[in-house]
C-alpha cells in the first residue's frame, strides 16, 4: 500500500476551490509520479454553511473547519496550501504551519513580495518546503523555469505582462476604442478586476511579481519600494492612438534588468514595437520575456489567473513537495540563487522614451522644446506634431536612448517652463 500524504487547504475561493477537483482528476497520475496517495483532509473556510464549501466537501469528501487550530493540531497534515490571500492572517497561518513542521504552498504574491525572506528563513530552520509558483503569472510555470531550466544560464533582463487585468483593459482600449472607465467597468463585470482595482491599475500587483522575479532571476532581494511604479490610470486614448501610428502598442510591463552587477526594476506603460511578441499578448493573458546569455531570447506565455491555471500551479508545488518528502530532501529553498543586492543608479538605466507635450500654437515652440531637451543631452529619434485645436498643439517625441536621470531632468525643465506642459512620458522598448 502506498504511503499516504495528507494535506489541508486554507480558503476555498477561486484558486482553493479548484484544488479538490484537480487532485481528484489527476489522482492516478499524481500517485504514479509521487509514489504517494495524496489526500485532502481539511479545508479552512470562514463560514461552513456557505453553499460552495458545503458542496465541495460533500463531493470530494474532506472536512470543513472555521478554526485554523483544527489544521495546525492535526499531526497527519503534512502540507498546508494557503489560498486566502492578503497579509494577515495568511502570514501568521504560514508561519505557524512552518513552525509546526508542515510544508507550505502559497499563491500569495503580496505576502511573498513583502515577507518572503522571513518565511523562507523559518522554512529553512524547520527543514520545511515553501513553494509559491502560482504567485507570479498564475498558470505560467515561470519561477520553476528560472530556478530549474535556466539555472545554468545568466539572465540579463526579464520583462513582461504580469497583470492580466490591465492587459485586458489595454486590449479593450486599443481594439474597441473603449475609454479607461469603460474598460475598467467591463473588467469588473467579467470578474477580472476587483471592486477596488488600485493594486492592478496602479501597477502594485505587477511590482509584487517583479520583486519575486528579481529574486529568482538575479538572486537579489529588492523591496516593492525600490520599484518605480506607474499604472495605467492616467493613460489617454490619444497616447494609445499616436503610439499605434508610430508602430507601437502600449502595454503595462514589469521589467528587471542587470547592469554591471546591479539591478533596476520598474513597472509602467511601455511602447512595445508591433513586431515584438509581447505586443500580441492580448486580453487577460500574460507573457514573460527573458534575455539571457545562454538561451538568448525566450518567451513564456499563458493565463496569468483563473481557477484551473492557478490551481494547476499549486498542484505542481504539491507534487514537488511530495517527491521531496519521499526522497527526504525537504528544506531546500525554492530559489537558491542569492547575491548581494545592489541597485542601479538612475544615470546607468537607459531607454528610449515617448514624450507627449502640449504647447501654445505659436511660432518657436518646437525650438524651445528642442533647447530644453538638448540641455539634458537628449536627441530625437521621431517627432510628430498633431493638429492644433486653435490654441494648443500637441507634440510627440520619441527620444534616442537616454538615461533615466536625463529623462528626469527633461521632466523638471518642462515643469519649470510656463509654456510646455508634459502630458505623458513612457519608456519605449
Ligand atoms: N484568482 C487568481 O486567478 C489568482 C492567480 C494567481 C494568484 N492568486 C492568489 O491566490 C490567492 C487566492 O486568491 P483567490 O482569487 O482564490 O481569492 P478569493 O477568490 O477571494 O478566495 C479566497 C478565499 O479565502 C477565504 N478566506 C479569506 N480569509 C479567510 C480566513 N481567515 N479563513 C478562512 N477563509 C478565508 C475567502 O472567503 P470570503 O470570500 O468569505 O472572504 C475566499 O473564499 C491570493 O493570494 C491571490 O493573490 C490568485
Amino acid at each position: 500500500m502506498k504511503q499516504r500524504l495528507t494535506i489541508a487547504v486554507l480558503g476555498l475561493g477561486t484558486v482553493g476551490g479548484g484544488v479538490p477537483a484537480l487532485l481528484e482528476k489527476h489522482r492516478e497520475k499524481i500517485s504514479q509520479v509521487t509514489g504517494m496517495e495524496v489526500v485532502l483532509a481539511k479545508a479552512l473556510v470562514k463560514d461552513k454553511t456557505e453553499e460552495k464549501p458545503v458542496q465541495l466537501a460533500k463531493e470530494f469528501g474532506f472536512e470543513l473547519t472555521e478554526n485554523f487550530e483544527d489544521i495546525i493540531n492535526d499531526k497527519e497534515i503534512q502540507i498546508v496550501a494557503e489560498l486566502i490571500g492578503g497579509i494577515e492572517p495568511a502570514r501568521t497561518f504560514i508561519k505557524r504551519s512552518l513552525e509546526s513542521g508542515k510544508h507550505v504552498i502559497t499563491a500569495n504574491k503580496d505576502l511573498i513580495a513583502q515577507f518572503g525572506p522571513e518565511l523562507v528563513q523559518i522554512a529553512k530552520q524547520q527543514k520545511c518546503d515553501l513553494y509559491y509558483e502560482a504567485s507570479v503569472a498564475g498558470g505560467i510555470p515561470i519561477l520553476r523555469t528560472i530556478s530549474n531550466s535556466l539555472v545554468a544560464d545568466s539572465i540579463e533582463k526579464i520583462y513582461g505582462i504580469v497583470n492580466g487585468t490591465t492587459n485586458f483593459m489595454l486590449t479593450k482600449m486599443l481594439l474597441e476604442k473603449c475609454s479607461y472607465e469603460e474598460a475598467l467597468s467591463e473588467a469588473q463585470s467579467l470578474g477580472f478586476a476587483e471592486s477596488d482595482p488600485t493594486n492592478d491599475v496602479d501597477g502594485i500587483d505587477a511590482a509584487y511579481k517583479m520583486v519575486i522575479l528579481t529574486q529568482f532571476s538575479f538572486g537579489m532581494n529588492i523591496s516593492v519600494e525600490d520599484i518605480d511604479k506607474v499604472g495605467i490610470r492616467g493613460l489617454k486614448a490619444e497616447d494609445i492612438e499616436v503610439a499605434q501610428q508610430l508602430g507601437y502598442v502600449i502595454k503595462l510591463l514589469g521589467s528587471a534588468e542587470m547592469t554591471d552587477g546591479s539591478v533596476s526594476a520598474e513597472v509602467g506603460p511601455v511602447l512595445v514595437p508591433k513586431y515584438h511578441p509581447l505586443a500580441s499578448v492580448q486580453n487577460e493573458m500574460n507573457g514573460v520575456f527573458v534575455n539571457s546569455s545562454g538561451v538568448g531570447e525566450s518567451m513564456y506565455y499563458g493565463p496569468g489567473a483563473g481557477e484551473k491555471p492557478t490551481a494547476t500551479s499549486v498542484m505542481s508545488d504539491l507534487i514537488t513537495i511530495a517527491k521531496n518528502i519521499r526522497m527526504e530532501t525537504t528544506g531546500h529553498q525554492f530559489n537558491l540563487f542569492n547575491q548581494e543586492t545592489k541597485l542601479t543608479p538612475a544615470e546607468s538605466i537607459f531607454s528610449k522614451y515617448y514624450v507627449a507635450v502640449e504647447v501654445p500654437d505659436q511660432q518657436g515652440m518646437l525650438l524651445k522644446i528642442t533647447r530644453l531637451m538638448t540641455e539634458a543631452g537628449v536627441s530625437f529619434d521621431q517627432i510628430l506634431q498633431q493638429q492644433s485645436d486653435g490654441k494648443n498643439a500637441r507634440v510627440v517625441i520619441i527620444t534616442h536612448e537616454i538615461s533615466k536621470a536625463q529623462m528626469e531632468q527633461v521632466k523638471c525643465s518642462f515643469e519649470a517652463s510656463e509654456e510646455i506642459k508634459l502630458k505623458s512620458s513612457y519608456r519605449v522598448l
